[in-house]
């Protein structure tokens, strides 16, 4: 039988029944509160409210966890590929060696975009911020792909999450290589995922170029650090866009939007202009860590702070590991991580970040990478959308493999009450 709370209002009481899941969090369920007691509930920035049960992701904030299908980030980041961790997202289940080559193939066939996007870029100004590009091009592939949209077809779902895996990192690179004044540059499909990515956004057709395994590893690594997180700003925008039933590609597209903003996705970008603005002004870390916290200085310290964890992301603490490995391999020596971990010292000491329960998230230390291996600041947070792209599309096919409601918030009105309207010459 389960649990049950009770609501009183005036003299009326009524039961909620309690939502246990795997892990022991609970919710009120809800869904019949306005039609027995004509209330809703308010909570701007849903920071306590549950918009849908799911078996992909799980955080346990206070205690610095991060599982993918019950599997602790720290072992996928150890042991597997980002292909393998995409597959286990989308399917549910690591894959076997030959479910791995099938997938790894099928993306393969994929990775080439039509001819006529070089038209499309073209279009663009050079300066286009490539989050902008990105998002345009994934929702113009729907108009590619008409035959392959609707979200209750299980065929076509798959094959569009195939192209879509396969595309993305050709839409980024083909942003970057517009950019930047560059031929776009095709797939190299002998080439790894993260291998192919890297020859687009940095070869060019007139010299040879070999992918650094080094640098391969750790953008790999990155990509799983970054492939899902529970219902995040991004994710809930694919869910809330999905839910009125437009295909996968429109979906995504309004994700890449939404992770585009500086208090999220684009945070990482945010970070490294900070380090840099701190290098460059030659202020001290103590001078910026004052300024963050001021109320009269709309300066945060970016990279730091999250809603779930109030502890530390277990991401960052990885990242940090692999900025030091990473940088010690390529033989950079970087005095952005340097101010860096002054930072991350400075804040951890800090009353104010203290009491706040203010860490490092999973942007304060990725840039740095991203940064040594050459990604220019404007694609930081395109390589969060790549990495986080096969965490939007298990949350969107898991919402299409449940019954689901079109997603329609309530709110509480405060606006004038009933007036008439009076003619222009009386106003
Ligand atoms: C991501 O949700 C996810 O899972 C996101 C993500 C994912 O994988 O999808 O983890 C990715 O988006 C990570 C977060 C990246 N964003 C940033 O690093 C931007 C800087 N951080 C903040 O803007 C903020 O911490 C948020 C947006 C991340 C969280 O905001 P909340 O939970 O709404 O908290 P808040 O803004 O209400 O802040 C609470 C207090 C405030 O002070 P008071 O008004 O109580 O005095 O903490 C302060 C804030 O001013 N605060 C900061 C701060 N973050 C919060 N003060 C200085 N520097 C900061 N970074």
């Amino acid at each position: 039988m389960p649990e049950k709370a009770e609501l009183r209002i005036g003299n009326e009481t009524i039961d909620l029944e309690v939502l246990e899941g795997s892990e022991g969090e609970r919710a009120l369920d809800i869904a019949e509160l306005r039609s027995k007691t004509g209330f809703i509930t308010m909570d701007p920035g849903y920071a306590n409210t549950g918009s849908c049960e799911s078996s992909i992701c799980f955080i346990n904030g206070e205690e610095g966890i991060l599982r993918y299908r019950g599997y602790p980030i720290e072992q996928i980041a150890d042991q597997c590929s980002f292909i393998e961790t995409s597959y286990l997202l989308v399917y549910g289940e690591l894959p076997n060696k030959e479910q791995l080559d099938n997938f790894r193939e099928s993306i393969r066939y994929h990775t080439m975009l039509h001819e006529d996007f070089r038209l499309f870029y073209r279009a663009l100004p050079k300066d286009a911020h490539p989050m902008a590009a990105c998002s345009a091009a994934c929702a113009a592939l729907a108009t590619f792909y008409p035959d392959s949209l609707d979200p209750r077809d299980s065929r076509e779902i798959e094959i569009s999450v195939h192209r879509l895996m396969a595309k993305l990192p050709t839409i980024a690179s083909y942003a970057y290589n517009h950019s930047v004044g560059q031929p776009f540059m095709s797939p190299d499909n002998r080439l790894s995922y993260v291998g192919n990515l890297l020859h687009m956004l940095f070869a060019t057709p007139c010299e040879p170029f070999e992918v650094d395994p080094v640098v391969e590893k750790a953008l790999d690594l990155l990509f799983i650090l970054h492939a899902d997180h529970e219902q995040n700003c991004s994710t809930s925008t694919v869910r809330l866009v999905g839910s009125s039933h437009v295909n996968l590609f429109a979906a995504i597209s309004a994700g890449i939007n939404a992770l585009w903003g500086p208090r999220h996705g684009g945070a990482n970008q945010e970070v490294i202009e900070m380090l840099q603005a701190i290098a460059e002004e030659g202020i001290t870390g103590k001078d910026f860590v004052e300024r963050a916290k001021s109320r009269d200085d709309t300066s945060r310290l970016m990279g730091f702070g999250h809603r779930v964890y109030k502890n530390f992301d277990p991401r960052a603490k990885i990242i940090k590991k692999a900025c030091f490995d990473v940088l010690q391999r390529l033989g950079v020596h970087s005095k952005l991580l340097e101010i860096a971990v002054e930072l991350e010292e400075l804040a951890l000491k800090d009353e104010y970040f203290v009491e706040r329960k203010l860490y490092p998230n999973v942007d304060f230390y990725s840039g740095v990478i991203y940064n040594a291996i050459g990604t220019p600041a404007n694609m930081f947070t395109v390589m969060f959308a790549i990495g986080r792209l096969p965490g939007w599309i298990a949350q969107w096919n898991e919402m299409h493999q449940h019954k689901h409601k079109i997603g329609r918030p309530r709110q509480i009105y405060q606006g004038p009450t009933a007036r008439d309207v009076t003619a222009i010459e009386g106003r």
